[in-house]
Parts: structure tokens; C-alpha cells; sequence
């Protein structure tokens, strides 16, 4: 892998507590909230958004509760540019050791018209107002233009700039419908690096829902075109299909660091584990297939990748399962699965046998599998039990995960 000369870093903004807390069935208690909080903070995310405390009692209560506990990243609290939220928001942060006011507020015309009901001049008023007061009582404040990826270009500039002249240091353009495809959404980043004039002081950042599965692909567009900052969630929980999931961000970029050139400080080996967590704590079991943390995600049942994997996990694999945090590859004996699988399936357990035995043992388990989807360790051993002497199970590894 050729390693690009300079390696740029990009700011991972945790918003699991937030927009990920708001998608059906993931809502948290404020003792749960805490124990997330604990483990972004140990995955090292530069930014945690705590919740949106003007939002409920409960909102605030928790975001208060991450601040007093939680010291390392900066943590940030979601808040409309309204005076009452603004203050709201800075009573719950206040005792963070940095705090962020998130400000949003939608710029799109179908926004502008039927929820708000507001002018694009009464957009501008109300977003500076609410900057100038959110400068004074925080450390930093990022602006969100909500609906950015449906909003006039030219009009998205001009309250892009002017959200910076009045004070925010963070600009975050959201594709808060997921209605954005990479390319475009690329070009978006360029055009407004383009024409913004005081982009430069201010870091760029994006926040991509998963509406159309384009959330990590926009997020990955949107950083080759210049933004420095993702905003994403655990497991991509979030409203409706989810949004960005830190896991495949934080990989995509370290796996390819020869082509994109950026990565994050995010403690790639805790991915796992948080994934864990999340999903024991709002009772949602992680998708088998998903990238990264899914079950499937280093399981190999095909013999011949079986094969390849036992000679060398890169044939298949483009990471390693250690590096996320998880013990090994793992070999799913099935219908699917062949010899050399079956074979490594035995040694590990320190089972010998001669070929003759091995031939027999093995056309039971491919019998076996015509019935079923795959063999349990129990029926394995059922097989082997009776043509082999096999080690009393105490004798037997445990795991047959694949070693390293
Ligand atoms: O999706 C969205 O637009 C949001 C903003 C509040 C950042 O969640
Ligand atoms: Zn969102």
C-alpha cells in the first residue's frame, strides 16, 4: 500500500446521544446516555453531541450529566437559533471543559415555506442573531444550514458566509433527506469552497443520512472535495434510515488512507466493543451483514474462501478483524464449506484422525448440511465421535476462531 506524503486529519463528530437517540426505538435513559458517553470518549471522538437539551427535561438532564462526567472531547448540544434554546443549551454544557453550541436552521425553499414560513431575508436574520448571542457564551459554535442538499447554491453561500462573519467556526452542510448522490454532493463541497468567500475561516464539516444506503459514500465525496469534519453514529442508528456509521467512515479511511490521504483519531480497536454496547443498550441487534461490526463481517462458509483465508486472510479480507476490535475470523462449517475448512476445523480442536477417517467424517458433515443451514460444534463432534478418538471435550479448544 503506497502511503500518501502527508496525512490530513479529519474530525470525527459523534451524534449517536443526538440524531442517533431520535430514530424509533433508540431512545436512552440518562444513566444509559452516561455509559455511551464513557465509551465514545474511550473510542476517542473529537466531538460528542450530548442530545438537544431544550428539546425535553429528560434531554436536558442527560446532556448536563455528560457534561460534569465526561472530559476530553468537546461535547456539543443541538439547539434551534433561538434565544430561550440557545441559553438552554449553554445551562446544560456549562460545566464541559469545551463546549460547542450546534445551531441549525433550515435554508431549503420546501423548508422555508411549509415549516418555517420564513423569506430567505428573515432566514439570514434569524441565523446571525442567533450566532451572535451563541458566540458570547460558548467556546465555539457550528451552524447547520438543515436541508443544505436541497437549498439554492447561491443562497447557500450567502448564509454559509454570513453565518461565518457572524461567529460560527464550524459550517455543517446536511443531507438531512439523503437525497444527495456522491458526486453531486462532492461538488456541493467544492462550489461552496469556491464561492464562499470567508470559507477559510472555518472548518467545513457534513452530516449525511442513509435514505438512499449513500450516507458513508456522500460523507467519504464530500471529504475528497474538502470538508474535515463527519458527523456520524454508532451502527449509523439515526433518523429514519440512519445516518452516517462511524465504524465504516473511520475504516473506510483507514483502510484507504493510500487513496484518501486523511484519517481521524478515532481508537479503531474499540469499534467493536461500542457497536456492542449501542446495540444492548436500545435492544437492537446490528444487522449480520453490516460492514465492520456485523456477524458476517470476517465469517467465511464458501470453500474456496475458506481456503484462501486459511492460507492468508488477505485473499479476503481487507482488514483485520483484530484491528476493529474483534477475535479473529471465524469459519462457518456449511453446506458451502470444504475440506480444507473441515480439516482446520479438527487440528484446532486436536482432533487426529488417518484420511480414511477424514474421508468418512467428512461426507457426514456434507450429509448433515444438506438439511440444515450449518453445523453446530455439538453435531461436529456427534460425527467425529463415533471414527475417531476424540480428546474429552475439557481437552478441546474452545473457540474456532480463526488464529493469527
Ligand atoms: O439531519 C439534519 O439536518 C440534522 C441537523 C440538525 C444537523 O440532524
Ligand atoms: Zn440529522
Amino acid at each position: 500500500m503506497q502511503v500518501p506524503a502527508t496525512v490530513d486529519r479529519v474530525q470525527i463528530f459523534d451524534t449517536t446521544l443526538r440524531d442517533g437517540e431520535q430514530s424509533p426505538g433508540a431512545s436512552m435513559n440518562l444513566e444509559e446516555k452516561l455509559q455511551m458517553a464513557e465509551v465514545l470518549c474511550q473510542l476517542k471522538v473529537d466531538v460528542i453531541e450530548c442530545g438537544f437539551p431544550a428539546s425535553s427535561e429528560g434531554d436536558f438532564q442527560a446532556v448536563r450529566a455528560i457534561a460534569e462526567a465526561i472530559s476530553g472531547p468537546t461535547l456539543a448540544g443541538l439547539s434551534r437559533c433561538r434565544s430561550d434554546d440557545i441559553v438552554r443549551t449553554h445551562q446544560a454544557l456549562k460545566a464541559a471543559p469545551r463546549h460547542r453550541a450546534h445551531l441549525f436552521l433550515a435554508t431549503s425553499p420546501i423548508h422555508r415555506e411549509y415549516k418555517l414560513k420564513m423569506n430567505r431575508e428573515e432566514v439570514l436574520n434569524c441565523l446571525r442573531e442567533g450566532i451572535s448571542l451563541a458566540r458570547d457564551l460558548f467556546d465555539e459554535v457550528e451552524f447547520s444550514a438543515e436541508d443544505a442538499s436541497r437549498t439554492e447554491v447561491d443562497f447557500l453561500c450567502e448564509a454559509i458566509s454570513e453565518a461565518i462573519h457572524a461567529g460560527a467556526t464550524i459550517i455543517n452542510i446536511p443531507d438531512t433527506v439523503g437525497y444527495a448522490v456522491p458526486q453531486q454532493f462532492g461538488n456541493l463541497i467544492r462550489t461552496i469552497k469556491e464561492k464562499v468567500p470567508n470559507i477559510d475561516k472555518a472548518l467545513l464539516s457534513v452530516h449525511c443520512h442513509n435514505d438512499l444506503g449513500l450516507a458513508v459514500a456522500n460523507s467519504l465525496a464530500a471529504l475528497e472535495a474538502g470538508a474535515r469534519q463527519v458527523e456520524c453514529t454508532v451502527n449509523g442508528i439515526g433518523e429514519r434510515a440512519g445516518n452516517c456509521a462511524l465504524e465504516e467512515i473511520v475504516m473506510a479511511l483507514r483502510t484507504r488512507r493510500d487513496y484518501f490521504g486523511l484519517d481521524t483519531g478515532v481508537e479503531a480497536s474499540g469499534l467493536y466493543y461500542a457497536s456492542q454496547m449501542l446495540s444492548r443498550i436500545i435492544g437492537s441487534p446490528v444487522q449480520r451483514n453490516k460492514a465492520v461490526v456485523g456477524a458476517n463481517a470476517f465469517a467465511h462458509e464458501a470453500g474456496i474462501h475458506q481456503h484462501g483465508v486459511l492460507m492468508n486472510p488477505l485473499t479476503y479480507e481487507v482488514m483485520r478483524p483484530e484491528d476493529v476490535g474483534r477475535s479473529g475470523s471465524s469459519m462457518i462449517l456449511g453446506k458451502h464449506s470444504g475440506r480444507h475448512a473441515f480439516h482446520y476445523w479438527l487440528e484446532e480442536r486436536g482432533i487426529h484422525c488417518t484420511e480414511m477417517q477424514f474421508e468418512e467424517a467428512f461426507n457426514a458433515f456434507k450429509r448433515l448440511c444438506d438439511h440444515k443451514k450449518h453445523a453446530e460444534e455439538d453435531e461436529l463432534l456427534a460425527i467425529v465421535r463415533d471414527l475417531v478418538q476424540v480428546a474429552p471435550a475439557s481437552h478441546l479448544r474452545e473457540s474456532h476462531q480463526l488464529a493469527r
